[in-house]
């Protein structure tokens, strides 16, 4: 208990001391080169933002939609910014945010391929007086002076609830579940599979449904939550139900389903309304995602950083609690939407995908089934 005061205590003080001195720094330093001319008209005071995206594969996400909208509002605010994606590998991620910070970024904003190496890289960007970000990912014990996320729990919550309704539809009895988790270095990982063995567990504990193989996929690679699934398939043939942790790993199950010739009569959850997880929603192969309007976290971040790149100290409407190190960071979290096939049009209505890259061929009526506008 007293340790754990102590080292919040420690953290807070930390907080504002890297905040402050970010700040000095932002005003002082601030000199109109490559990265403020890059910025255009008025500018010249403020500094750079960097930012370390994940991979393009685990999810469509990282380039189709945060990249896009970053990239709008660094451009929009007329700030320097400089986006790279370290494409899964640990090793680049350091080396990506070593040359930001060698070329003048002042705000390091990371989605973190594991703790160690993203706190790794938040303590040398602290130690350089840079302000520091966690996008979408919690570093565990990094001690980022700010998080921007969707409330993980409750997309957890969301899928657990989407599976059960889906289930309840199919009139489904005692189903075998599969549980296909994300990354296990993933912290937001750890938070969906609270969210849905919250409600998936008292099921479990009352018979209504039977717990299957359980599973983590290690970096959320999509092609292994293939193979996993190929096995708990042949080792559980009576599966009946699959609570996926994305849509890419919902996709690799649904592939694995067809050459069963089960998809459609095995729910299958998801997330992030990509376009293809959409398209399988609209197919009858997947029973939900939950979509995350990425413009809001996007534009959240986006606001933080700005205001710390011109040396501002912008204050954060909540926090979280960093499990590893127990400080409190202050964070924004936003609210995220499950997706069946009758609101599928809302992700369409919201902007996050177009009509003409979901309703391609097949998909055609189905859009127009739907309701898609
Ligand atoms: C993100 C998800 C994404 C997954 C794989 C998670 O941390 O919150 O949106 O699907 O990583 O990239």
């Amino acid at each position: 208990m007293r340790k754990g005061i102590l080292s919040l205590t420690a953290a807070a003080a930390l907080l504002t001391f890297g905040l402050a001195a970010c700040g000095d720094d932002g005003a002082t330093t601030a000199a109109p080169d490559g990265a403020a001319s890059s910025a255009g008209a008025g500018a010249k005071t403020a500094g750079k933002v960097g930012v370390i995206l994940p991979d393009s594969k685990s999810s469509a996400r990282w380039e189709t939609a945060d990249r896009k909208y970053l990239e709008e509002a660094f451009k929009a605010a007329g700030v320097a910014y400089d986006i790279q994606n370290a494409q899964g590998d640990k090793t680049q991620f350091q080396t990506i945010a070593d040359q930001m910070i060698t070329n003048g970024a002042t705000v390091l904003m990371i989605v973190n391929l594991d703790s160690g190496t993203g706190k790794a890289v938040l303590d040398k960007a602290k130690s350089q007086g840079v302000a520091t970000i966690d996008y979408d990912r919690l570093t565990l014990g990094g001690g980022a002076a700010y998080y921007v996320s969707f409330d993980n729990t409750k997309v957890g919550t969301l899928q657990g609830e989407g599976l059960v309704k889906c289930l309840t539809d199919k009139k489904a009895d005692k189903p075998i579940i599969a549980e296909l988790n994300g990354s296990p270095t993933d912290n937001n990982a750890t938070l969906f599979k609270n969210g849905y063995d919250g409600v998936l567990k008292p099921k479990y504990d009352s018979g209504d449904y039977k717990k299957g193989p359980d599973q983590s996929v290690p970096d959320w690679d999509n092609a292994q939550a293939g193979t996993i699934f190929e096995q708990m398939l042949t080792e559980q043939p009576k599966i009946a139900g699959v609570l996926a942790a994305n849509d890419g790993l919902g996709n690799a199950a649904i592939t694995v389903l067809k050459k069963n010739n089960l998809n459609g009569k095995v729910p299958v959850t998801g997330q992030d309304a990509t376009v293809q997880g959409l398209q399988n929603i609209l197919a009858g192969d997947q029973c939900m995602t939950v979509y995350k309007a990425i413009k809001k976290e996007a534009d959240a971040a986006s606001q933080l950083a700005i205001a710390l790149a011109k040396g501002e100290k912008p204050a954060a409407s909540g926090s979280v609690k960093d499990t590893e190190s127990g400080a409190d960071v202050p964070a924004v979290l936003l609210d995220p939407q499950a997706i069946y096939f009758d609101n599928v049009k809302d992700v369409v209505a919201d902007g996050y995908v177009t009509k003409d890259e979901l309703c391609t061929g097949d998909f055609a009526d189905k859009c127009t089934e739907a309701g898609i506008q």
